[in-house]
């Protein structure tokens, strides 16, 4: 452990939070229930914000990227904050074309496919790291009690993007790369992973209580793929942060065959996705793995009983792991009605 006697996990005012004691599979005091994507597109007070800056610049401006992450928190009165940045920041921060283009996604002006590209990849320096840091202090001065997570995109969710200079729907050029050439798969992954890897330790040591690593497209893979050419780089991403004895989350999407893998890969947390039962990924893990998840984004726009009784369906099956902290199965819609997240965390708090 190396974090500082000062940091919030460290000096009393994180450790024994709701989230934090769920995390470490502990009966917390009350049901805690963070968003993913619950800073941003959703919020009015976002927009208003951002209007003249670009996503990218806004994540790299210490003072907005901390007022956009306490929106939410202010909102909603959820249990955690998660981090305003993107899985993109760390190839930005090395010096990586890229731009987030809105409507679309990460967009590289050149895709990494050949061993010059790949050679040719800038390191992420420790200084360049300094505008998330600050950020980070900012937003942990102002959070009290209230813990920060940091997170990182995993290897392959990063190279996805890399490799294809752009977001895709199957993910071939990543898949054909690990199979065609795997040396050259590895040292990319190896890259992403060192990326994310940095990009989340700089979090956590400014202030961040727990992690989270996003595999958000690690659903394409079949188990064989993901176990052989993506598990070590993922494990290589948490090992620059599993000396912190921070909490550490791994999610991933369409990944219920994956379950198990990506445990083993890495995390004290299973982020669950919305199209698995919280029951069945307890019952998959052994039952001896905290679980986050997994409300049905899909669901937020529904009638409010039927967004309820969807709601009382997920804790039931939450109740059979160790522990639960409640989420969604997958990031907030951007056309999502604020007040009914409001009203959701009140429902969670009051059960
Ligand atoms: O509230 C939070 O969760 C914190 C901030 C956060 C963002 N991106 C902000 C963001 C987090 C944790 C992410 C992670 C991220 N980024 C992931 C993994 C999570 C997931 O949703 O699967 C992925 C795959 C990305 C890459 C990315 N960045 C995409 C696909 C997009 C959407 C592009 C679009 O406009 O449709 C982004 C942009 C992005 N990241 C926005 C936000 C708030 C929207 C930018 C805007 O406001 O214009």
């Amino acid at each position: 452990m190396t974090l500082s006697p000062s940091h919030p996990l460290m000096d009393g005012r994180t450790a024994n939070s709701p989230l934090i004691t769920a995390y470490r599979g502990g009966t917390p005091s009350r049901r805690p229930i963070w968003f993913m994507r619950q800073a941003g597109r959703s919020l009015p007070e976002y927009r208003e914000l951002r209007v003249g800056t670009t996503m990218l610049e806004s994540c790299l401006k210490p003072a907005m990227a901390a007022e956009i992450t306490l929106q939410p928190v202010r909102r909603h009165g959820v249990d955690a904050a998660i981090f305003f940045s993107d899985i993109v920041i760390p190839l930005k921060l090395a010096g990586v074309g890229v731009d987030i283009v809105p409507g679309v996604g990460p967009v590289l002006d050149k895709p990494i496919r050949t061993a010059a590209d790949i050679a040719a990849l800038p390191e992420l320096t420790d200084e360049s790291l300094d505008p998330i840091r600050e950020a980070v202090a900012l937003t942990v001065a102002e959070l009290g009690n209230t813990p920060l997570i940091g997170f990182a995109g995993a290897p392959f969710t990063v190279a996805a993007y890399m490799v294809e200079g752009k977001p895709s729907r199957d993910h071939l050029g990543p898949r054909t790369m690990m199979h065609a050439q795997p040396e050259l798969w590895a040292e990319l992954m190896n890259w992403a992973a060192d990326a994310s890897g940095k990009f989340l330790r700089a979090q956590l040591e400014a202030g961040a209580s727990a992690g989270q690593l996003f595999d958000s497209w690690a659903g394409s893979l079949g188990l064989a793929d993901y176990t052989a050419h993506v598990a070590p780089a993922s494990s290589r991403a948490f090992d620059h942060v599993r000396d912190l004895g921070v909490p550490l989350v791994h999610f991933g999407t369409g990944t219920s065959e994956l379950l198990g893998a990506m445990y083993a890969a890495g995390g004290d947390v299973m982020g669950v996705d919305y199209r698995l039962p919280l029951d069945e990924a307890n019952r998959r893990l052994g039952g001896a793995v905290p679980l986050q998840g997994n409300i049905d984004p899909a669901l937020l726009n529904a009638p409010w009983e039927v967004l309820e009784k969807h709601v009382r369906e997920v804790l039931a099956a939450g109740s059979s792991a160790p522990s639960h902290v409640v989420n969604l199965g997958h990031g907030v819609p951007p056309e999502t009605d604020p007040a009914v997240l409001t009203r959701l965390v009140e429902l969670i708090h009051s059960i």
